[in-house]
This record gives C-alpha cells, sequence and structure tokens, in this order.
C-alpha cells in the first residue's frame, strides 16, 4: 500500500518535470496554439490530454495496488479522489468543468472501467418529457454477493442485463472482510457505473445455526452509500441469484414513493404478487405470509431515493425471513394499499428467482499432472 502510494507520488513528480521540460503550461487553460514537435496543438488539448493521462495512471495504480495488495475497494476509491483533488487544486489535472464535453470521464466507480459519457451541451434545448427519456434519473441497483462457485456466473448474468439498461448505478456488495479479485476484474470489464464496496455478515450471526439473515449487511451498506451519494433517482434490491427482464427497470424508473410487481419461481406458490380486484390492491399472494405486514420477495419492490432520505432511521433488520416485511415497516409512514402497483396492474412477471443449483467447490488440481498447463491459470478463476 505504501508503495503504490510513494509510486503515484513518483509519477506525479515525473510527470511535473515533463511538463516543465516541454513547456506545456498544465496551470493554464487557454486558447491560443503553439508549436510542438513540428505539429500544431493548441495548448488546452496538450493540457486536457496530460492530465487524462495522469488521472488514469493514478487509477490504474491504485487498482493494481488494490489487486496485489487487497486493498479495500472503498479505501481504494477514496484514495484515487482524494489524489485527483489534490492535484486538481494546483492544475496537475483538468477539473470537471474543463473537460471536452461528449469525452468519456471517470465516475466514482470502485476502479478505472466505472466510466460515464458526458453529453455534448451544446444539445439544443428539448421539452422536459424528452430530456427526461434521454437522460434519466438513475437507478441504484443494490446486489449482495458472496464467493462460491456461482459467483461469476451468476454476477456475470447481470452485469450483461444491466448493459441493456440506461443510467444504471451498480451498487455491488461482497459479504467479505476484503474485496474478491475476480469480482473487481469482473467490474472492471462491464463498462458500467459501479461502486464495490464490502460488507461482512457479523460473527453473530455467522455462526449462528439455522436460518441466516442473508445479504443484510450488503444491503445496509448499499442504504448508507445511497444517503451519502444519491439525491435522486429509484433504488432496487437485487439478489446475484435472480434473472431480470430489462423492461423491469423502465417500469421502475417511475417509482415515486415505493412501488412492487410481481416475481416469479418464489415460494409454493411459485409467485410472490400483490392481489388487485377491478383494478385495485386487496392483498398479497405469497407462499409464506407468517404474520407479515409486507409479504414480499426482496425483487419485487423499489423505492425511491428521496422517499428514504425522508426516512432517515429506516433499516433492514437483521432477521431471517422478515427482512423484507422489516425494511418496508421501517420506511413508516407507509401502508401496503399506498405502494404504487407496476407491471401492468401486476399483470406482467418480469423478476424470477431463479436460484442457480448449488455446486460443491471444485476438487483440487493434480499438480504433479498438470503444474504446466493452461488448467493452472483456469483453476484460479474458479472455486
Ligand atoms: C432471500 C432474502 O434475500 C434473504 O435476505 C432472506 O434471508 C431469505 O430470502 C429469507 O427470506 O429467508 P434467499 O434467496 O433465501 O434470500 O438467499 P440467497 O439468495 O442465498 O441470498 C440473498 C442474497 O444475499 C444474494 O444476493 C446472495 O449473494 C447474498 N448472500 C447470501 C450473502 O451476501 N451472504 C451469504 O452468506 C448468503
Ligand atoms: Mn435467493
Amino acid at each position: 500500500m505504501k508503495m503504490g502510494v510513494l509510486f503515484v507520488v513518483g509519477v506525479c513528480v515525473i510527470f511535473y518535470q515533463y511538463h516543465l521540460s516541454t513547456s506545456v503550461r498544465l496551470d493554464l487553460s487557454n486558447t491560443a496554439s503553439g508549436a510542438a514537435d513540428g505539429l500544431q496543438i493548441s495548448n488546452d488539448d496538450a493540457y486536457v490530454r496530460a492530465s487524462k493521462i495522469l488521472e488514469d495512471t493514478i487509477r490504474e495504480t491504485v487498482k493494481s495496488v488494490q489487486r496485489k495488495a487487497g486493498l479495500s475497494p472503498d479505501v481504494g476509491t477514496l484514495l484515487v479522489r482524494e489524489l485527483l483533488n489534490q492535484l486538481g487544486k494546483v492544475g496537475f489535472v483538468a477539473r470537471e468543468d474543463d473537460r471536452v464535453a461528449g469525452t468519456r470521464t471517470t465516475a466514482h466507480g470502485g476502479g478505472a472501467a466505472a466510466t460515464t459519457i458526458v453529453p455534448p451541451c451544446s444539445e439544443p434545448p428539448v421539452a422536459e418529457k424528452a430530456a427526461d427519456d434521454v437522460n434519466p434519473d438513475p437507478i441504484y441497483v443494490i446486489t449482495p454477493t458472496y464467493r462460491r462457485p456461482e459467483q461469476i456466473p451468476e454476477l456475470t448474468r447481470i452485469s450483461h442485463t444491466l448493459m441493456l439498461v440506461r443510467n444504471v448505478h451498480w451498487l455491488v456488495i461482497e459479504d467479505a472482510a476484503v474485496a474478491t479479485k475476480q469480482v473487481t476484474d469482473l467490474l472492471a470489464g462491464t463498462g458500467l457505473k459501479f461502486d464495490h464496496l464490502v460488507a461482512p455478515m457479523p460473527d453473530k450471526y455467522k455462526l449462528k445455526k439455522g436460518a441466516k439473515p442473508r445479504g443484510v449487511s450488503n444491503r445496509n451498506r448499499g442504504l448508507q452509500w445511497i444517503r451519502a451519494n444519491a439525491t435522486k433517482g429509484v433504488f432496487y434490491f437485487a439478489d446475484d441469484d435472480n434473472t431480470y427482464d430489462i423492461s423491469l427497470f423502465d417500469e421502475i424508473r417511475t417509482t415515486k414513493t415505493v412501488s412492487m410487481f410481481p416475481v416469479g419461481l418464489c415460494t409454493k406458490f411459485g409467485l410472490s404478487s400483490p392481489v388487485l380486484r377491478d383494478g385495485k390492491f386487496i392483498g398479497f399472494y405469497d407462499g409464506w405470509v407468517a404474520g407479515r405486514k409486507f409479504p414480499v420477495d426482496m425483487a419485487g419492490f423499489a423505492i425511491n431515493v428521496g422517499f428514504l432520505h425522508a426516512r432517515p432511521n429506516a433499516t433492514m433488520p437483521f432477521r431471517a425471513g422478515y427482512e423484507e416485511d422489516g425494511f418496508l415497516k421501517s420506511l413508516a409512514p407507509l401502508e401496503p394499499r399506498d405502494v404504487e402497483l407496476l407491471a401492468d396492474n401486476c399483470t406482467k412477471v418480469l423478476v424470477w428467482h431463479t436460484q442457480t443449483k448449488k455446486n460443491e467447490p471444485s476438487a483440487p488440481l493434480d499438480a504433479k499432472k498438470y503444474g504446466d498447463t493452461n488448467l493452472v491459470t483456469l483453476k484460479r478463476q474458479i472455486v
């Protein structure tokens, strides 16, 4: 870690010396053009390009330290932000305003690949509705995950779904003390806006016999992130073992308070859904009611970010089987009859609790027989 920071500082020094030697002014943004190596380049261009190189180097370096030394993603993100802030103050890197519209800029994701396209500012003004269509408010997808043979295939599947969704920000939260390299690598390759966080299940629950509150510390960490970073949009708890129809995301985008919709392959009824008669909500259908006020599945509701902000104490309880109910109750005032019913009055199934078959961890590789083959690399990628 220290080595990584020293390396970053070293890169900055070399970079500074380089800019002195080439007389490219990093601390000025002007439109004058000058000759360099026989080419007419504007100082503006050189500045933006050079600062992009420095910024990329910082991100890559922190990412590489994160991989090699298991630096927590939170600390990695913070380190990148702090370094860029400090360098921005002394004019080493371009501030957001100085960048060329329409270029790719890094978002506050957990790695270099967390990118967003900034639309050109010269776009003609459009009606508000149309603007919403082009640039909708974000959907924050909170996905708890943990290390097991199915983890990477599951996350691959979800990531490919999310690639088809506009303005989505994926919060992937591991039930682990340190980030898993395979997950870090996967996220870096998606091109999605994301944050990679860790939130281990406390030992008192982990060591408990019987049903455990799975994914609860992860989801509460996601809520904490939303409270600290999100101002508008909608969030949704998307477990890693479900299948999502992409149209679900356009459905939940409109959520003003709390919305609900059917989930397939759920409980003994094969379905969990609000029930409507004559277009009116009359109750819930779920194979496991157990005295719950909101007998729904985790994948069966979405919430407006502002609605959460107005309820600073809302949290998910560490109570197996009652996570959804406990969380929705903590959003009081909220009554079942007040929820927004989506998916054509709950007539469509757009999400399924698929539950990939559990696999045993793979048998160890015979190193004598295969120690010098491709299987060594492959084995490193599986559990
Ligand atoms: C669902 C809910 O998501 C759980 O919060 C709840 O405990 C459970 O129903 C219940 O009602 O008893 P379930 O489908 O049974 O969970 O459990 P999983 O799919 O295994 O886990 C839910 C999420 O938490 C997944 O995204 C999974 O990757 C994650 N998880 C699971 C962890 O982060 N850590 C674990 O140890 C297990
Ligand atoms: Mn599940």
